[in-house]
């Protein structure tokens, strides 16, 4: 398995099911260092279920999955913890303590697997909530921030262990165009400044041409599409061109995904 090694991430031929719904379906893709990999695909088609295989909270029906040369669904609790620290996520929906404040919750990762010192954790914590712009909220609840400051603070939290690979989920979800736009532009100089490799989950178009450096089509438990942004944008599979254009026209129909369960 040494051709494993020079991959970021690597799932091979992964099935995934809940009960008897089949959401990926012999699905392979491969990530390398320092891409940032655009993933998209339509609510429900399992971007999210991508990401927490890879951070091995779901566990594959079939198939194999990399994070460099480890194959999570091997490893043992410890080991996967240790693994698990050289990946940040940020969630979906943010996923904060709402009983901690935010310098708790961004210094929650090192408090938990590191040994440093409060002085320590502190300067890191606001090193990192000063790249996202929310230094001035250090003291503030959950409760009292905005569905974009919450991100924010996930974003900080899961840069606070100096990561290989991060996960975004929906990043900008939700977020004016200018916060937007900061976002973007710190995934981007993550990976360009830290060797960061970034998979970014992502509905919005403007985002994922801005920050992605390769583009993937999840459609029917497959990856159908799998290109640099400028082929991926001109793509002759009418899945693709459709997603793109947010045509109501052509084949992704309501409730499509009940052709992978016919099969
Ligand atoms: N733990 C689970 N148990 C049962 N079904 C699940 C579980 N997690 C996900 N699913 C199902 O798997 C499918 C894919 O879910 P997933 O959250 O990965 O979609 P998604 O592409 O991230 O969608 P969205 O864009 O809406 O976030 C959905 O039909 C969902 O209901
Ligand atoms: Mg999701």
């Amino acid at each position: 398995m040494s051709s494993e090694n020079s991959h970021m991430v690597a799932l091979r031929d992964v099935v995934m099911e809940f009960e008897d719904k089949k959401v990926l379906d012999d699905l392979s893709l491969t990530v390398e260092p320092q891409e940032r990999l655009v993933v998209m695909g339509q609510s429900g088609s399992g971007k999210s279920t991508i990401l927490r295989l890879i951070l091995g909270i779901l566990h594959p029906s079939a198939g194999e999955v990399f994070f460099k040369q480890f194959e999570v669904t091997r490893l043992r609790r410890r080991k996967l913890q240790q693994v698990r620290r050289q990946i940040g996520m940020v969630y979906q929906y943010s996923a904060l303590l709402s009983s901690r404040n935010v310098r708790d919750n961004v210094a929650l990762p090192l408090e938990e697997l590191s040994e440093k010192s409060r002085k320590e954790i502190d300067t890191i914590v606001d090193e990192k909530l000063d790249l996202v712009g929310m230094k001035d909220a250090r003291d503030l609840m959950p409760s009292e921030l905005s569905g974009g400051m919450r991100k924010r603070v996930s974003l900080a939290r899961a840069l606070t262990m100096e990561p290989e690979l991060v996960l975004f989920d929906e990043p900008t979800a939700g977020l004016d165009p200018v916060i937007a736009s900061v976002i973007d532009e710190l995934i981007i100089s993550l990976t360009e400044n830290a060797k960061v490799t970034s998979i970014v989950v992502t509905h919005e178009m403007a985002s994922a041409f801005r920050v992605g450096t390769r583009m993937a089509m999840l459609y029917q438990g497959k990856i159908i599409e799998d290109a640099d942004p400028e082929t991926f944008k001109n793509s002759q599979n009418p899945v693709v061109a459709q997603f793109l254009s947010g045509s109501t026209e052509g084949p992704i129909l309501e409730g499509s995904q009940d052709a992978i369960e016919k099969k």
